[in-house]
This record gives C-alpha cells, sequence and structure tokens, in this order.
C-alpha cells in the first residue's frame, strides 16, 4: 500500500452497465392500480430496467467496473481498493466487492461494501477519496451497483412503479496537480430510519416462513414523509459541498442528482435558484437505482456530452437512513475517453458461483413474462453494436 499522500484525486475512468430487461408504466399498469399518466407527473420514470436470472448486482457491478478501468487506461491489477455501495447485495456475506475483485480479475486490492442505501454511492466516494488523499492508496474502484426488482412488492403501487437495477463506477486516481473532489458534504439522520426499510431478513428479524407470509422481506416506504425530507435536505447538502469547495451555486456545470422523482429534482434547483438545465435527468428510463443512480447518471452525462475538461460538478443523494450526501468535482478527464468502455462486454465476465449450490429461481413471478420478451439494448450502446 503505498505511503505517499497525494492531495487530489481526479475521477480517471467511468462506467455503466444496465441490463436489457425493460420494465414500462404500462407493464405495471397490468400488475397494480396504477396508470402510466400518474407514474409519469408523479414521479417522471416511464421505464426501468430489470436485470435476468443470470444476473446479479456482483455481476452488473463487475461490468461497470471494468468499463471505468478501460476508460482509465488502467488494469484491473492497478487498482488498491475496491469499495462497493449497495443495499442489495448478493449474500449477506462475503461482501459483494469480494465478488466483484475475483469477477475483474484484481488480485491486489482490498475490497469492502459500502452500506449508505441511496446516498451510498456518494458515502462510497467520500471514502475513496479519503484513501487517497491520506497516501493509503493510489487508485480506487467505487461502484454503485443495485437488483432491487428482486425486493419489491408487486402488489404495492407506492414502492413498485420506483425502482430499477443497474451499476456505475468510477476510478480515482493520486494527483498531484489540482482537480477531483473539492468539498463533501454527509449527513445522517436516524429520526427517517424508519421511513425507508426493509423489515426482515437481518438479526432483529431473521428470514423465516412467518417473515415471508408477513411480506417483511420487501421494500417499505412512506413515500410522503421520504418527499419531505428529500426536499428539505438535497439542495442544503449540495450548498454545503459547493461552500466546502469555495465555489457558488453559479459556478457550477452540472448537477447530477439522484434520479428519484422529478420533481424533487425540480424543487433542488428551485432551492439553488438554477433552472432545470443544469440538472441532470435519466430517470424517465431508470427508475430509481438507488446507489446506482448517480454513477451511472454520471457516466452517462460525460459520455452524452454534458461535461467538459474544467467544469464543476456536484453530485447530491438522499437516501434510506435518512442519509444524504453531495460533492463538489472539478472534472479533469477527457470525456472521449468514454469510448474506451466500449471493449467490455458483459457475456465476457462472470461471477464465480459457489460449489455444489444452486439458489432457487430468484425472478418474482410478476416478473416472469417482462423478462421472457426479447431484450433491449444496453443504454448508450452504439447502434451498430445493437443490431449486430
Ligand atoms: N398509482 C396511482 N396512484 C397512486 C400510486 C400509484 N403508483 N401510488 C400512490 N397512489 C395514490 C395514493 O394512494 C394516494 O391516493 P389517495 O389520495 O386516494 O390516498 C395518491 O396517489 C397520492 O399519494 P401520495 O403518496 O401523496 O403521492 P405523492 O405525490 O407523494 O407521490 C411518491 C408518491 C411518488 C412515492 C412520492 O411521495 C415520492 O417520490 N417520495 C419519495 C420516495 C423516494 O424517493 N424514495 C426513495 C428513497 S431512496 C432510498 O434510499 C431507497
Amino acid at each position: 500500500m503505498s505511503t505517499h499522500a497525494s492531495p487530489y484525486a481526479h475521477i480517471v475512468g467511468w462506467g455503466r452497465y444496465a441490463p436489457a430487461g425493460v420494465l414500462t408504466n404500462a407493464d405495471l399498469e397490468k400488475m397494480v392500480d396504477t396508470s402510466d399518466e400518474w407514474i409519469r407527473t408523479r414521479t417522471g420514470i416511464r421505464e426501468r430496467r430489470v436485470a435476468a436470472a443470470h444476473e446479479t448486482t456482483a455481476s452488473m457491478a463487475a461490468v461497470a467496473a471494468r468499463r471505468a478501468i478501460a476508460v482509465a487506461g488502467l488494469q484491473p491489477n492497478d487498482i488498491d481498493v475496491i469499495l462497493l455501495a449497495t443495499l442489495s447485495p448478493d449474500y449477506w456475506m462475503p461482501s459483494t466487492a469480494a465478488l466483484v475483485k475475483e469477477a475483474i480479475g484484481n488480485t491486489k486490492a482490498f475490497a469492502m461494501d459500502v452500506a449508505a442505501a441511496c446516498s451510498g454511492f456518494v458515502y462510497a466516494y467520500s471514502v475513496g477519496q479519503a484513501y487517497i488523499t491520506s497516501g493509503m492508496a493510489r487508485n480506487v474502484l467505487v461502484i454503485g451497483a443495485e437488483l432491487l426488482t428482486r425486493f419489491l412488492d408487486y402488489t404495492d403501487r407506492s414502492t413498485c412503479i420506483l425502482f430499477g437495477d443497474g451499476a456505475g463506477a468510477i476510478v480515482l486516481s493520486a494527483a498531484d496537480t489540482p482537480g477531483g473532489g473539492l468539498g463533501f458534504e454527509l449527513t445522517t439522520e436516524p429520526s427517517g430510519a424508519y421511513m425507508i426499510w426493509l423489515p426482515a431478513g437481518g438479526a432483529k428479524s431473521p428470514p423465516s416462513q412467518a417473515t415471508v407470509e408477513r411480506g417483511e422481506h420487501y421494500i417499505r416506504m412512506d413515500g410522503t414523509q421520504t418527499y419531505r425530507f428529500a426536499t428539505r435536505t438535497l439542495a442544503s447538502t449540495a450548498l454545503a459541498a459547493v461552500a466546502k469547495a469555495g465555489l457558488e451555486p453559479a459556478d457550477i456545470d452540472l448537477f447530477i442528482p439522484h434520479q428519484a422523482n422529478i420533481r424533487i429534482i425540480q424543487s433542488v434547483a428551485d432551492g439553488l435558484g438554477l433552472s432545470m438545465d443544469k440538472m441532470f435527468v435519466n430517470l424517465d428510463r431508470y427508475g430509481n437505482t438507488s446507489a446506482a443512480s448517480i454513477p451511472i447518471a454520471l457516466a452517462e452525462a460525460v459520455d452524452s456530452g454534458r461535461v467538459k475538461i474544467g467544469d464543476k460538478l456536484v453530485i447530491v443523494a438522499f437516501g434510506a437512513g435518512y442519509t444524504s450526501g453531495a460533492a463538489a468535482i472539478s472534472w479533469t478527464a477527457d470525456p472521449a475517453r468514454g469510448a474506451l468502455a466500449e471493449s467490455i462486454r458483459p457475456e465476457e465476465i462472470t461471477v464465480r458461483p459457489p460449489l455444489d449450490w444452486e439458489p432457487v429461481d430468484p425472478i418474482p413471478a410478476a416478473l416472469v413474462e417482462i423478462l421472457a420478451r426479447p431484450g433491449s439494448p444496453e443504454p448508450g450502446a452504439k447502434a451498430a453494436e445493437v443490431h449486430a
């Protein structure tokens, strides 16, 4: 492990992966008492991605990670630390980060998961920054990955319409020249601990037939309270990170907020006195992918030409806990490098399965038909690849 402290941790690689299965609002209309119109106007979401039976949080994370490493121009073994933010790990143990380490072909890094729900990626990013600026690491892989569609009650219209699956990753590298994360703000408010939660499966209520019969293995949420927390907190958290970076909101070229609800993003823009042009939005196509939402959005923003060298960015998230987190970032990488991610094909990356064990079918009954349809291309894939 390095002992040379560097004052800066630049983002040098970025990558994303979204599964091919698509769950549309029209599909949800057939499952619960809802409408495309209600979902679009109350949330902004049109469709979300759904992982197939062979996919897991680790497998999606590994693809996004290899893409970020390729964009950085590094080899998997150049990575010293792997941090994986998730609330939907493959197993209670080992960590999903450990599985990803093996799947990407790294033999050197130490790896761990970070649990801070939808704020998890920002929290993990701050940890990676601290490892680099303290001299404990040179290259840190930070991943946000979620497979939420297996933890939803498809009879509960207040939650099943919101969430989707996917993964995003960045590589941080030590540097002596200015750039990277300039200011961080992280908050935790346990008063909201039971406003978004998953009751069963932990030590308080281990999984059993009774917990399953009570539906306690599904995500529960008080949407109204969570909405209030988000609108109260997101702008102030972003402002604090901007101030810690010595900047003003007007200095920021692009805000990349957690993709939960278009009305929440609108209220952040209002709170900061900015127009929606400064807010990156892709929740219409992915829904809320929790800890994956910001790294997917960041990679998509860069690859779609919304970010250039020298830009100041802010990522800002809120989530269960309640947690919130924001980082003000000086972008220093050439966006054109994003094309290098195309060399990484999902079918070439595997997560080693356990010996002598087969999982039960992981696909919720409500999604069987959707996953039997032909898949859609990965968002952002080149047309030539899609039709190849
Ligand atoms: N379709 C149709 N009607 C619905 C649906 C639906 N899918 N869901 C709720 N409704 C109904 C309600 O039952 C209610 O009906 P009523 O007036 O007859 O009682 C009505 O619509 C209004 O319900 P509200 O809950 O007040 O609707 P609201 O405008 O608050 O929108 C929503 C609900 C979208 C969930 C919103 O509160 C929200 O986005 N909250 C934040 C949630 C969030 O972002 N969570 C993620 C946190 S991140 C993490 O860490 C996991």
